[in-house]
């Protein structure tokens, strides 16, 4: 139920990497991971997707860890951490095809998701895409108990936290220049939203 601790991360990691080959394409290859933690996800994607160069970033405080788990798995296609705190720093000055999150929306306040979605708005390419992976609420429900359960338990630690409402989430991806590409069910009640960034107003 704890959607925070690596062993859910080592759970999903197979339906999630069955999704990244379908939406990856040979034009979309450098993807930038937004809040990686214990940087599991990133090995194995880096592992199993060898064509993509996937670069993890997170707050400075994670960033031992993670270089740590790096150095050891030694994958050529495998980079970072940058230093990307949404809040505090800028959005890296690299290009990035796709942009990767999971786990996060729950963590950041509104305000800071808000913040991140504006940010990628004004950076990314047309045709570039962003995954977001979580627990959603959908007409502002939860779409399980234990969702709930983990909602307050969010909460409990700081109000700030908890699980976010899909419609909310595309409402300010749509108004930041994206269109829902494709809303995957996941396992253990988790969603992963695909949107693509479109052609730019002149
Ligand atoms: C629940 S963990 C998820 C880790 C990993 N993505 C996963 O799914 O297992 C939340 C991550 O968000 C990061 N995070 C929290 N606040 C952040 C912020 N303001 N900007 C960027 N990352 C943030 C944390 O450092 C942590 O790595």
């Amino acid at each position: 139920m704890n959607k925070e601790y690596p062993p859910a991360c080592d759970q999903n990691k197979d339906p999630i990497l069955s999704v990244l080959k379908e939406i990856i394409t040979d034009e979309n290859i450098r993807v930038l991971e937004i809040g990686t933690g214990s940087a599991q996800h990133a090995v194995f994607f880096a592992k199993n997707l060898k064509d993509i160069v996937w670069t993890t970033s997170d707050v400075a405080s994670e960033h031992t860890r993670i270089r740590s788990v790096l150095d050891e798995a030694k994958l050529p296609n495998l980079r970072g951490p940058l230093a990307f705190e949404i809040g505090k720093d800028d959005f890296p000055k690299y290009n990035y095809d796709i942009v990767f999150t999971a786990n996060t929306f729950h963590i950041m306040n509104w305000k800071k998701c808000k913040n991140l979605m504006k940010i990628l708005g004004n950076r990314l390419r047309e045709g570039s895409q962003v995954i977001i992976y979580g627990p959603f609420n959908y007409d502002g429900k939860f779409t399980s108990e234990s969702n709930a359960l983990f909602d307050q338990w969010l909460k409990d630690q700081d109000p700030q936290k908890g699980i976010r409402t899909f419609e909310d989430i595309n409402k300010n991806m749509t108004k930041n220049g994206f269109v829902l590409f494709k809303d995957y069910e996941m396992p253990a009640n988790n969603r992963m939203l695909v949107f693509t960034r479109l052609e730019f107003m002149k």
